[in-house]
């Protein structure tokens, strides 16, 4: 059975039984800023888990792409990927354990469908804690499908309990099914340890909500939630030890064989980290929001991506720009299923082009540099080399970072900048920095009341600023209408005249993220971020510096509105 089939018949499947096929979501999270990526089915429909009446009802599936950089430093082994595809259906409030059980075992065993036997499967179920009972009913369930007592384990929350997907949002206690991939006889008894029993299918049943103070609370609302991996399943499905031989996989390893002359058994980690890092680098670039390598958020995620997969083609003797080689075998495998990946093979296949050229030169300064014994924040600092990259080097070397120290001389160094930045502006450009401070604020204005006026779809994509003009990104897809041009440029002044005083706090990324506050997060735990807030209007994490109130900024004025790229519009305003 190939991923077509697979596809197929799960969407068929869940549709004979009333089942919704809704479309999959951006990889991007449209109403989550405090995750990068979109990293499981359920993701998308948060809210309707929470009790929000979705359109097309109450039973729903679809193949949802998922990007999981948490397993970035796994990618190498026989199944972690950056990028997968989930198989999953939901009941929102309908259906609970029994149905959502027995279809998971139909579709697994049944003859019509996957055809597995069910003498190789074994389930793990919920044990029970502070926070939740033990899930008996789940394992009774099981126990009248023929299971045998061997076969079903009890795991405490690490292993059977499934979300938030965020920081915070709805999670359950789940049953995860198994299928033995050893050539031996399946052992009668099930061990979760031994990793000849894989993972397949995840059934969660969504019936609590985590809230910011880390406590759970039952939703009123019983959902299920349902993840199977496209990978995995199909490597069981043909026997196969290892999901990189499937057909989701396998034309680029046979490319990547082909241009460097050689064999993937001799080289498994390299072939499988460049074939992973670069799809996942693919279709976050073909997402609708052309995110566009970079050194911040999704931007600096697929960089670290393709810079990695450069590195282990070198490793592999691959010539330079190889990349761009294996793109149309990315859209071979996937163009058909998700057509944008087609629709802009040559504006991926640009971007990757052009960043490939820019590693080549920085990789070539940069290792010279180590070689010399430069330290990670010189490497950094002076040669554009990423820390993730350093840290990977000096593992194969055996030497030793100092990563704590790195962090320290970064902030510093930031600090700084800062520093350097507005002293800059009060040493004779007293005028031109407090502009270019009134046009800051001005900004997170414009940003609160875009959001107002358009949607909480709206998110910054960039921004740019001098002493003439603020420049704006964001996410959008239509062109504004005059009149919510005007809305908008309405609300930020009267704002302005309401003069109200920006305030910064400080507090823990955590903190920021369980408060839903925007910014570009980057995933560094511990780290302090400051906050700067206009009244309940705008909260945004930013390093500042900020007008001390609105009144300072004069008159708003959007001088232009135009596309910058598809599902990005672009704002200039003047202050005057
Ligand atoms: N959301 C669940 C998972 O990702 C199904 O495993």
């Amino acid at each position: 059975m190939n991923s077509f089939e697979i596809r197929k018949k799960f969407l068929k499947f869940f549709a004979n039984q009333d089942h919704q096929i809704i479309p999959s979501a951006s990889l991007i999270p449209e109403n989550d800023p405090t995750v990068l990526f979109t990293t499981a089915g359920m993701h998308p429909l948060v809210p309707f888990l929470m009790g929000e009446k979705h359109p097309a009802g109450r039973r729903l599936a679809s193949i949802q792409p998922c990007i999981r950089t948490g397993d970035i430093d796994q990618v190498g082994d026989n199944v972690h990927h950056t990028f997968f595809e989930m198989l999953g259906n939901w009941s929102l409030g309908d259906y609970f354990k029994k149905e959502a059980i027995e279809f998971s075992f139909d579709f697994l065993t049944n003859k019509k469908w996957l055809n597995l036997d069910r003498n190789k499967m074994a389930v793990s179920v919920f044990a029970g804690d502070n926070d939740a009972p033990q899930d008996k009913e789940t394992k009774k369930i099981w126990l009248s499908l023929g299971f045998p007592e061997e076969r079903i384990k009890e795991l405490t929350k690490k292993n059977n309990w499934w979300g938030p997907a965020g920081q915070t949002g709805p999670c359950g206690p789940d049953t995860e099914m198994f299928y033995w991939t050893g050539t031996e006889k399946a052992p009668k008894e099930f061990n979760p340890e031994n990793s000849k029993w894989m993972e397949i299918w995840n059934n969660v049943f969504m019936e609590y909500f985590k809230n910011n103070q880390g406590k759970y609370k039952t939703l009123t609302q019983k959902n299920v939630d349902t993840g199977m991996g496209l990978e995995r399943t199909l490597a069981v499905l043909n026997n196969l030890s290892d999901n990189y031989q499937t057909d989701v996989f396998l034309p680029i390893i046979k490319k990547i064989e082909e241009l460097s002359g050689k064999k993937y058994d001799d080289y498994k980690k390299e072939f499988r980290i460049i074939a992973d890092h670069l799809k996942a680098a693919t279709f976050i670039i073909g997402d609708k929001y052309e995110i566009k390598p970079s050194n911040s958020g999704q931007g600096y995620v697929i960089r670290r991506l393709l810079r990695s997969s450069i590195r282990y083609g070198k490793k592999l003797g691959l010539p330079d720009k190889f990349l761009i080689k294996l793109i149309p075998k990315i859209v071979e495998i996937y163009g058909e299923t998700y057509s944008y990946i087609k629709e802009r093979e040559n504006y991926i296949i640009n971007i990757i082009d052009h960043e490939e050229e820019k590693f080549e030169k920085t990789l070539e300064k940069g290792l010279k540099e180590f070689e010399k014994g430069k330290n990670a924040f010189i490497l950094y600092t002076t040669y554009g080399f990423p820390i993730e990259l350093t840290m990977e080097i000096a593992k194969e070397k055996g030497v030793f970072i100092d990563l704590e120290k790195f962090n320290n001389e970064l902030k510093k160094h930031q600090e700084l900048s800062r520093t350097a930045s507005v002293g800059m502006f009060k040493g004779g450009l007293a005028d031109s920095g407090e502009k270019a401070v009134c046009y800051h604020t001005a900004t997170h204005l414009l940003l609160a009341a875009l959001r107002q006026v358009l949607g909480s779809h709206v998110y910054q994509r960039g921004s740019n600023i001098n002493v003439e003009r603020l420049r704006f990104d964001f996410s959008h897809s239509n062109k504004m209408t005059e009149q919510q041009i005007k809305e908008v440029e309405e609300i930020v002044n009267q704002k302005i005249k309401d003069n109200i005083p920006i305030i910064c706090q400080e507090m823990s990324l955590e903190e920021a993220k369980n408060k839903n506050i925007m910014g570009v997060f980057e995933n560094k735990y511990g780290q302090r971020v400051k906050i700067y807030a206009i009244g309940n209007f705008s909260q945004e994490i930013c390093g500042g510096p900020h007008a001390k109130k609105t009144s300072a900024l004069g008159n708003f004025k959007i001088i232009k509105e135009e596309s910058s790229s598809a599902g990005t519009r672009r704002i200039k305003a003047k202050l005057l």
